[in-house]
């Protein structure tokens, strides 16, 4: 194991500059993830960025190929967009919602979701219906279920790891009750990605969305999204479809093309695709599931520490934690503990009320430190973590 880490910290050039703890913000690339995209901009720069997207097509396909197999998926149901959002809404955007229809959501969906349904709410009259909670945290698949029997329903709708603490929400077994109620299921597995593995067809979802640069280590700028065969031969495609999608026949007519190229716009980067492929490819070659475990072992053991600390008040609620650990800090905005540890040489991150003002107020939080180790991060580099927060926050500061 040791070994193993001293690898993946070679492999990973950041790792010599900073004690780097925001993978759910966006992991440190990996140098082939760097150099795949960084040799696709000198070519384009070098032949001309079409030219050089025309002599990259094998290794194009093999990215198309490598985000596939990470889903247990075809490379003919990958669509590459910009981000996770830009995946999420081309989804949402397939359905013709009408006045009265309801979308199924839970309390602890992405802050982006939740202003797109509300926005649907607003412009179309969408009724938004949020699932019941379980006392341990997380969503009662009871209170989907029965949510689920109005014939009202169009689309359920469901974040598997929030942006703002380590919830793991119980998504395959959503996707059973999802499938026997004949509604629709899409998935943003943006935090998941890279951390959890994701097998489409255990979810039985017909889409899920995700991004390159957080737990797969994938560059910014890039993301992707899944669409079920299901999904395609219902002949489900986004509002504003382009060229990537659609074909122009006469005046008046459009065919759509028959994979998932349909969810995707025309232009988007080939260098980043290209990153993004090699991600993949790397993710796989450290096991995503045991790369996981580790990545919680870490945070569970952060966890544990800060919770045995006078002045922090762990937040992360649920049955199942993921590698995201959140804590309010006494005497501290997170905004400004970021800046701190920043300055110490420690990247964090601070999740803020307004990303998620339901399980925000429920904690009464206004702020949380955000701290999202991966399987690259040392132990020893926990303790530097705890050690500086003990250092910045001194009993005088408490309560
Ligand atoms: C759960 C979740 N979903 C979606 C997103 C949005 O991802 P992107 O910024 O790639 O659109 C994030 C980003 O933090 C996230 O945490």
């Amino acid at each position: 194991m040791d070994r193993e880490i001293a690898q993946w910290r070679a492999d990973t050039p950041g790792t010599a500059n900073r004690v780097h703890l925001n993978n759910a913000g966006a992991g440190l690339m990996p140098s082939p993830v760097l150099n795949a995209i960084t040799a696709h901009v000198q070519r384009e720069a070098a032949i001309g960025g079409y030219e050089s997207a025309d002599e990259a097509a094998e290794a194009v396909q093999s990215a198309y190929a490598a985000v596939a197999a990470m889903l247990n998926a075809k490379p003919s149901n990958v669509a590459i967009v910009e981000n996770a959002t830009v995946a999420f809404f081309q989804a949402l955007s397939a359905f013709d919602f009408r006045s009265g229809d309801i979308i199924v959501t839970t309390r602890n969906d992405y802050i982006s979701n939740q202003i797109a349904y509300l926005s649907l709410a607003q412009r179309l009259g969408v009724e938004i219906r949020r699932a019941e909670d379980m006392p341990s945290g997380g969503v009662d698949p009871e209170s989907v279920r029965s949510l689920l029997r109005d014939k009202r329903v169009r689309l359920l709708a469901v974040t598997w790891i929030p942006t703002n603490s380590g919830l793991i929400q119980p998504v395959a077994a959503l996707g059973a009750i999802a499938e026997t109620a004949g509604v629709p299921y899409l998935i943003d597995a943006c935090q998941a990605a890279g951390e959890i593995p994701i097998d489409v067809f255990a979810l039985r979802c017909d889409f899920l969305s995700a991004t390159a640069r957080k737990f797969l280590r994938g560059p910014r700028g890039i993301g992707f999204l899944y669409v079920s065969d299901r999904a395609l031969s219902r002949g489900l495609f986004p509002l504003y479809l382009d060229m990537r999608g659609g074909e122009w026949k006469s005046a008046d007519t459009f065919t759509l093309v028959p994979d998932a190229r349909r969810f995707e716009n025309w232009e988007f980067s080939y260098a980043l695709l290209l990153g993004l492929g090699e991600a993949a490819r790397y993710a796989a070659g450290v096991g995503i599931a045991a790369g996981g475990r580790r990545a919680r072992r870490l945070a569970a053991d952060l966890r544990r520490q800060l919770a045995a600390t006078p002045g922090f008040r762990v937040l992360d609620r649920g049955i199942e934690l993921a590698a995201i650990v959140t804590t309010e800090v006494a005497g501290w905005g997170a905004t400004d503990l970021v800046r701190a540890l920043h300055l110490r040489g420690i990247n964090t991150s601070a999740s803020m009320r307004e990303y998620a003002v339901i399980d925000m107020d429920e904690k009464q939080a206004v702020t949380a430190l955000r701290v999202s180790p991966h399987y690259y991060n040392t132990e020893a580099e926990i303790d530097t973590l705890v050690e500086t927060l003990r250092s910045l926050v001194p009993a005088s500061t408490l309560r």
